[in-house]
């Protein structure tokens, strides 16, 4: 069974238990993160680290984030993903308190809760398909919060539509899917993606991945494009944690490009795996 931080302990996953009144689970009131690690080696932790921080400053809720780098190590050690590809997912909420709207009394005890798990084996190489979906989510999209039921129903529609994911569109807008950002490559080569702002969640691989395209040479565009200029793209892909980037090759039954994954998305991919796995770029 799979050890789990939970408050400051590690504990079988079985034994972590959770008050009921947390208001993680009654109100989605908690942020989290998810850092991948290769052979230990936490992928831009300082980076996720931040922006978790800059989530509980939104949320205006006082808790350090201090806790996560001596509790990925051990997590990682004790469920023998040491010497894996692997992520950390944490979060934490307000803690447990009598049910009412407005924050609790001071002193409640923020709930921490942490578990490691083996990286899913990548997609097929030949690229995904994508259906479009109106953006339903709330208007602080760059809070990591857990309140995702708009990404879950968007990200089910997704899949009893046969395809990998959703690309959630806003006033025309193509911005991101349901759990990564989104790219494309404009005829020309011009890389695009949407600015960071209330819109989309400020991601990690978006910025690494914004840095790899200038280090290769492409001029790479902050700003949202809308749905036609994806459908006249070279190429369109997802970045996320758990893709790095990912290419797109068909979306709502359109085909993208020449309908196979493009070098743009490769050539970023690699630089983040690169980076990833410590290998000079
Ligand atoms: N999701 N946009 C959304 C809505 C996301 O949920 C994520 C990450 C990203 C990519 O951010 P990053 O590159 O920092 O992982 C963009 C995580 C992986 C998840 O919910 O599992």
């Amino acid at each position: 069974m799979p050890t789990v931080y939970l408050n400051g302990r590690f504990v079988p996953e079985a034994e972590a238990g959770i008050s009921p009144l947390d208001r993680g689970f009654l109100f989605g009131d908690a942020i989290y993160e998810v850092v991948r690690f290769d052979r230990g080696r936490g992928y831009r932790l300082s980076e996720h680290l931040e922006r978790m921080r800059d989530g509980l400053s939104a949320i205006r809720l006082d808790a350090p984030v201090d806790f996560f780098a001596p509790a990925a190590e051990r997590l990682l050690a004790e469920n023998g993903l040491s010497d894996k590809d692997a992520f950390v997912y944490a979060q934490v909420s307000r803690g447990a308190a009598p049910r009412y709207h407005a924050f609790p009394p001071p002193g409640t005890t923020p709930t921490v809760f942490a578990f490691a798990r083996e990286t899913d084996p990548p997609p097929p190489p030949d690229g995904g398909r994508a259906i479009l979906l109106t953006d339903e989510r709330w208007g602080r999209c760059d809070i990591k919060s857990v309140n995702l039921l708009p990404n879950v129903l968007a990200a089910q529609k997704a899949r009893d539509s046969g395809v990998m994911d959703a690309i959630l569109v806003r006033d025309g807008f193509a911005l991101e899917g349901t759990k990564a950002n989104l790219f494309m490559v404009a005829p020309g080569g011009v890389v695009r993606t949407a600015p960071n702002g209330p819109r989309i969640l400020p991601g990690v691989t978006r910025a690494a991945a914004i840095e790899a395209a200038r280090r290769l040479g492409f001029t790479v565009e902050e700003r949202a494009f809308r749905v036609e200029e994806m459908f006249a793209a070279q190429e369109v892909m997802f970045a996320s944690t758990t893709l790095w980037t990912y290419p797109l090759v068909e979306i709502e039954g359109r085909q993208i490009g020449n309908g196979k994954p493009g070098p743009v998305a490769r050539m970023i991919r690699e630089a983040l795996l690169a980076e990833f796995q410590g290998v000079p770029a």
